[in-house]
């Protein structure tokens, strides 16, 4: 489950001459339980990727108290975190792949940092390859793939280890309507396995054909939880 009450979230101004820190999130506050579905909505710049980066521990709220699967997150240790994190999956609007990583490795890093067996990360890597569609670029390198390709890649990578918190930021924004309906089936069949979703998302046809619970933010305020 998360937990966030009165959240604020302001960005260094690293390098600002005298100008203040833009401020990103102001006073949010919102629960989801666990295997629960949160659509993230807004305009461009309300604020949800930078509430994505507070809920994925890389960056710390400026005020107010978060708590990530049970844990406060003002009051862990390093090390802590570093545990925590790995219980969570990203899919990052910008991709984030390795470059000059193959893809088979690209999404195999997950399980990697878990020390699984080599045998099993392989089983486990061929099967998602297949279930995105990409069975036969295991070998190639992100920059030689397609953006919807890469994408997929991403969404492996973020899936992969069963994560217990799934954070999605437009994670259908380069792909067509048929995978992105597929995806939707995968993140409804992981939410009833238990893990807790939210999908920052633009497209308002995927909303449409997909309800559920909505976040709405606005110039960093949240409109609506409901
Ligand atoms: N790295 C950064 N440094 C400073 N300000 C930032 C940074 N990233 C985002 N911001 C600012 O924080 C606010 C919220 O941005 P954010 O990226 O969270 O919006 P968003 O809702 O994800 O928008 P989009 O739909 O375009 O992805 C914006 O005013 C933005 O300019
Ligand atoms: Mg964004």
């Amino acid at each position: 489950m998360i937990r966030l009450r009165d959240v604020g979230f302001r960005y260094d101004a690293a390098g600002a001459s005298g100008a203040s820190a833009p401020v990103a999130l102001r006073q949010i506050s919102f629960e989801v339980p666990q295997g629960g579905f949160r659509w993230l909505l807004g305009p461009s710049g309300a604020g949800k990727s930078s509430l994505l980066r507070l809920l994925a521990l890389t960056a710390r709220p400026t005020s107010g108290t978060l708590e990530i699967l049970g844990s406060s997150v003002a009051q862990a240790r390093r090390a802590a975190l570093a545990r925590l994190r790995r219980r969570i999956g990203v899919v990052h609007q910008d991709f984030r792949l390795l470059p000059d990583l193959p893809v088979f490795d690209n999404i195999a890093l997950p399980l990697r940092l878990q020390h699984r067996p080599e045998d099993e990360v392989r089983d486990e890597v061929h099967s998602i390859l297949d279930w995105v569609g990409l069975a036969s670029r295991a070998t190639a390198r992100p920059p030689q793939l397609s953006g919807g390709e890469q994408q997929r890649v991403a969404i492996a990578r973020a899936v992969i280890h069963r994560p217990a918190l799934l954070l999605a930021d437009e994670p259908t924004n380069a792909l067509d309507e048929y995978q992105a309906n597929r995806l939707m089936e995968l993140f409804r069949d992981l939410s009833g396995l238990g893990t807790t979703i939210l999908v920052a998302t633009h497209n308002d046809a995927l909303i449409r054909r997909y309800p559920a619970h909505e976040l709405e933010l606005a110039q960093g305020r949240l409109l609506r939880d409901g």
